[in-house]
């Protein structure tokens, strides 16, 4: 009997090198999704296609199916988004570059930004190999790949952070990452589950990026303290009344997060984080982005980059 294929897996290689390092770890992680019955696996190499920055025109905020209205393979009827959309799990292959992650790679990311506000992505599996050859930092670039995985509401399987000088054993270990995907693809095509804010913070706990701490520090200013945070600020200097509002709900699961974090609970740091998170963000919504953004049909500051495109 034949096998029938159920999961479908995106493997992208954002490398330029289409057979190089990055390459063959890839290929070890193709090999092992491919194992599990009824895995299907597509290799996309990303430079083989072209497509440039997202240009802020914000259209995949307004448009009702939350699509990019850019016309190039990660536009909303590109052929490399249908990929996206198609699959039920993604690994990306990225070299590191000036210790970090490629320039391609950064770009593809960036245009999954349309998932942000229709959530098509959220709870699908993830997972990533970043390659260095020279210097490293390695550690860095997949720590990066991670954060953009939690952005996106990507449940992440695994990270694999290598340096050439030890890629005997990591294609082993990139086969046995692939193969972990490949069952968590065949779980997403049976039934996507969602994955709410409150589990997503915990999970990511044990992921090689966590947001509990860098977003804490972020809106203290690296102080870890309410006086003088980014919410205290907010109540001086924003002027929307529903802004204002909305910062002081904030302030209290703020304060208890920064509490509960000091003591390190960090899981209730976590649940905390995310009602104060939920209420900054509506409130700087409101005071910098709703009438310039949803209001109008692209904010006139990036329409003559739209119209430079589309023309
Ligand atoms: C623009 C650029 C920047 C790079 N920066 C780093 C770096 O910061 N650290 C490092 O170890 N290697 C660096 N490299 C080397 C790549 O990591 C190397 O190409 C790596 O082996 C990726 O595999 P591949 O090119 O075979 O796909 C860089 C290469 C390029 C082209």
């Amino acid at each position: 009997m034949e096998n029938e294929t159920v999961a479908y897996v995106l493997a992208l290689l954002a490398s330029g090198r289409s057979s190089g390092f990055t390459a063959s770890l890839l290929d070890a992680a193709i090999q092992g999704a491919r194992s599990v019955e009824g895995v299907e696996v597509a290799r996309v190499r990303l430079h083989s296609h072209r497509f440039g920055p997202c240009t802020s025109c914000f259209n995949c905020i307004r448009d009702e199916d939350h699509e990019c209205t850019l016309h190039d393979p990660m536009g909303g009827d590109g052929t490399l988004m249908a990929e996206v959309k198609r699959a039920n799990g993604i690994v990306i292959a990225d070299p590191v570059h000036k210790w970090g992650t490629s320039a391609q790679c950064h770009l593809f990311i960036e245009r999954l930004y349309p998932f942000v506000w229709s959530g098509r992505l959220e709870g699908m599996p993830f997972a990533s190999i970043s390659c260095a050859s020279n210097q490293g930092m390695q550690r860095l670039a997949n720590r990066n790949l991670c954060k953009w995985a939690f952005t996106l509401g990507l449940r992440y399987v695994g990270g694999l952070p290598v340096h050439t000088a030890y890629i005997e054993q990591a294609r082993a270990e990139a086969e046995a990452l692939g193969q972990r995907l490949g069952q968590a693809a065949l779980v997403d095509a049976q039934d996507r589950r969602p994955y709410p804010e409150p589990e997503r913070y915990v999970d990511y706990l044990n992921a090689p990026w966590s947001p509990l701490e860098p977003y804490l520090d972020n809106l203290t200013g690296g102080t870890m303290a309410y006086d003088g945070s980014l919410i205290a600020q907010g109540l001086q200097t924003f002027r929307q009344r529903e802004a204002i509002e909305l910062l002081q709900q904030a302030r209290e699961p703020f304060t208890q997060a920064l509490a509960l974090y000091q003591r390190g609970e960090y899981q209730n740091a976590c649940r905390e984080l995310v009602r104060a998170s939920a209420l900054w963000t509506h409130a700087t919504w409101k005071e910098f982005l709703e009438e310039d953004v949803v209001g109008t049909r692209a904010p006139s500051a990036y329409r003559p980059i739209e119209d430079e495109l589309t023309s």
